[in-house]
């Protein structure tokens, strides 16, 4: 029976990865996140009717509560949280991914995937104008320090969202800010994002700034106005997994140089076996857990050690948590099971 739903589930999930032509595929990474906002709004509903909000009070690390303890249960919602894996999650995991090397991308297209990776997401900016920005309520609870920042008495605070697309951070922030000692950046590589960004009604040139700017940036340039070492919080959702492997160090590098001494990282990205990484089809596969999508973007999925590796080294940042986000999706209907799985960090810039 689990070999059966097993196969079920990646055939039939398993479609072309573009996100500009198939409706299913469009925004691959934001399904998940459209469920997650619907699920902890649900929450936050839920709690908000019984014991007041959970906004500010719960632990950022502590994920959804409905856990999966009898598998009978399994069908009587569409979502569970805090999923283990076992040895055969992990062997399906492994013989997919096996497939998918049968079939790597050739050299030619990787030369021209990782040759100029903005001009796709450029593409993708310009196609998806309208559908790109998601209020995520989940932010406040899983990040509070973003919002304990926003206070009229924080004081002088400088946040930074990096690879920002349409400012799923930027805006909720600058939108609910009171300080007015508040500075926030936004940068992204692909021009289109940063016009998105600045052509906003919501954009308040007051407390707000945005510019292109490539976290990989080879020279080390940092993004225009800011200074050295001037940052307190930067977050990265949903960025670092576009770079490729041969990038992270020269990425740690600009890091740490506009990271405060004792400054936060806060960061969220996709995990090594989530649906997403399994459903990629013949010619998608880039490298190790590197993939191209059918609009040309790049994607990676990360293990907690690997992470830590890629911040802790040179001793560039200190790891404050590193957790791995599971879920099981269902569909209750056609009787699919879909794992999820993100890793969400908090890393601090260590002192000079
Ligand atoms: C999956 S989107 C996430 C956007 C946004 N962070 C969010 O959570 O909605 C990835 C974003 O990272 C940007 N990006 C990718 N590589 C980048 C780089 N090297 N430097 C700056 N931005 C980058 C892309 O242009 C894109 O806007």
């Amino acid at each position: 029976m689990a070999q059966d739903v097993k196969e079920e589930t990646l055939e039939s999930i398993a479609h072309d990865t573009n996100p500009l032509t198939n409706d299913n595929a469009k925004n691959e990474e934001n399904d998940n996140e459209e469920d997650r906002d619907e699920g902890e709004a649900q929450q936050t509903a839920d709690n908000s009717t019984n014991k007041g909000s959970r906004i500010g009070r719960d632990d950022p690390f502590e994920f959804g509560k409905r856990n999966l303890t009898e598998q009978s249960d399994v069908w009587d919602h569409n979502a569970w949280d805090n999923i283990e894996w076992g040895e055969e999650q992990i062997e399906q995991a492994n013989e997919r991914i096996a497939e998918q090397k049968k079939n790597p991308v050739s050299d030619y297209d990787k030369g021209l995937y990782n040759g100029n990776p903005a001009r796709y997401w450029d593409i993708f900016y310009k196609n998806n104008k309208e559908n790109f920005f998601k209020d995520r309520k989940w932010l406040q609870i899983e990040f509070p320090i973003l919002y304990s920042s926003t206070r009229k008495d924080a004081g002088p605070v400088t946040i930074f969202e990096i690879g920002c697309g349409a400012g799923n951070t930027f805006f909720p922030i600058l939108n609910q800010n009171e300080n007015k000692d508040l500075k926030i950046y936004a940068a992204d590589f692909a021009p289109k994002a940063v016009d998105l960004v600045k052509e906003s009604p919501n954009f308040n040139p007051e407390f707000g700034s945005a510019c292109v700017w490539d976290l990989a940036d080879p020279n080390g340039n940092l993004p225009e106005g800011m200074e050295p070492h001037s940052v307190d919080i930067a977050v990265m959702i949903f960025v670092f997994s576009a770079l490729a492997p041969n990038q992270w160090d020269q990425a740690m590098e600009n890091l740490h140089k506009i990271m405060k001494p004792g400054g936060k990282i806060l960061f969220r990205e996709y995990s090594f076996g989530d649906m997403a990484q399994l459903r990629f089809k013949k010619n998608r596969i880039l490298d190790d857990n590197f993939y191209v999508r059918g609009d040309g973007t790049r994607v990676y999925f990360f293990t907690e050690e690997e992470l830590r590796t890629i911040f802790t080294k040179n001793n560039y940042f200190i790891e404050h948590k590193i957790a791995i986000d599971r879920r099981l999706l269902v569909n209750r209907k056609r009787k699919l099971k879909m794992y999820r799985c993100w890793i969400q960090a908090m890393f601090e810039a260590s002192p000079e």
